[in-house]
């Protein structure tokens, strides 16, 4: 197994660089006056939130079953996607790679911090290329490697991780936003093997909280640090805190929003297959079917017209639009506007 000296990844002024944490949150205080943020007395939200995120990380910790010491906390996995991006990618001379078509920011905070971004072309099952991997990673050795499982926007998981971890030299994210509708095993696991692995998860999705802005990062304790050390010191509101810290005790909630959601995909496909204006729908692990449609721009902007939002992904895959499945009546909407599609 190949071990990585993870500071000869991260970029030259990251490597020195302190995370801010707030006095008071690096201590225990049985009865304090604080006296010391400039905050005002009075408030219902008068307080900092804890810079540390100390609650929320135990409570992950014992629910991944990984040290508090191993998992950041973003408003968003997106914060997390800038700050992984930020620790190791030197602006204008380093690059990211990522999976084409994939999840769009990862190319997005690439740019905002001036790197470049090498894109991996899907095969028609928007499957990766082995061969094309090793050819773009051997001539341009990108730092950081974006691999999205299941895949946004295609919904299918990518096969054979850990060929792509063992094989990259530098940092691989694998972002499972959409793990938990999944029956693929997530890599946590595999955090114990590999020192160049991130796991990016998020509660916007299964956990119903995009609201909320809460993603986190599994690593290692030594990029664990580095992450943090870039990022705001008070990165994510209390009430999102609170929010989660609750939610994450009903624990049941989200196997029953998993079970819905994953019935009524079950319901919304048995009645899109037989729908002629609909060519093919795309084999899917997450929440979304990637659909397509003889005519994609008259589907997509008929629903558009009476407001039932999708994504077209046409051109980019041609005649697709990605779905992602809602509330019974809210699909119900979709069949029924899609029943009116003239071919
Ligand atoms: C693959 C993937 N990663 C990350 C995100 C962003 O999640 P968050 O809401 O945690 O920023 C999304 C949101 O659509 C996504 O599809």
């Amino acid at each position: 197994m190949k071990e990585f000296n993870i500071r000869n990844l991260v970029r030259q002024n990251i490597l020195e660089l302190q995370p801010y944490i707030s006095f008071r949150d690096l201590n225990e205080f049985k009865n304090p006056v604080f006296l010391d943020a400039n905050e005002s007395a009075a408030g219902e939200l008068n307080r900092y939130p804890d810079s540390t995120q100390k609650k929320l990380k135990q409570k992950l910790s014992r629910l991944k079953g990984i040290p508090a010491d191993q998992i950041a906390i973003g408003n968003g996995s997106d914060e997390l996607i800038d700050l992984i991006i930020k620790v190791f990618c030197e602006p204008k001379n380093d690059s990211i790679l990522m999976m084409n078509p994939s999840f769009a920011m990862y190319g997005f905070y690439a740019s905002v911090n001036g790197n470049d971004v090498l894109l991996l072309d899907l095969d028609e099952n928007f499957e990766i290329d082995k061969e094309e991997f090793l050819k773009i990673t051997n001539e341009k050795q990108p730092k950081v490697f974006f691999l999205c499982s299941p895949n946004n926007p295609t919904g299918n998981s990518v096969e054979d991780i850990e060929f792509y971890i063992q094989n990259f030299d530098g940092i691989v994210v694998v972002d499972e936003a959409y793990i938990e509708f999944s029956e693929k095993e997530s890599c946590i696991d595999l955090l114990e093997k590999y020192s160049n692995l991130i796991v990016l998860q998020t509660f916007s999705k299964a956990w119903g909280m995009a609201g909320a802005r809460v993603g986190t990062a599994y690593s290692s304790k030594k990029i664990t640090r580095f992450i943090n050390s870039v990022k705001a010191p008070y990165n994510v509101n209390s009430l999102s805190l609170n929010k989660i810290i609750e939610l994450i005790d009903k624990k049941e909630f989200i196997m029953v929003n998993v079970k819905n959601t994953l019935n009524e995909m079950y319901w919304l496909k048995n009645i899109l297959q037989d729908m002629k204006c609909i060519k093919k729908i795309y084999p899917s692990d997450a929440n979304f079917f990637l659909v397509e449609f003889r005519n994609a721009e008259k589907v997509y902007d008929l629903l558009l017209e009476n407001e039932i939002l999708t994504s077209k992904r046409s051109p980019k895959i041609p005649g697709c639009i990605r779905i992602n499945v809602g509330r019974r009546e809210e699909n119900v909407r979709l069949v029924e506007m899609l029943k009116t599609v003239e071919l």
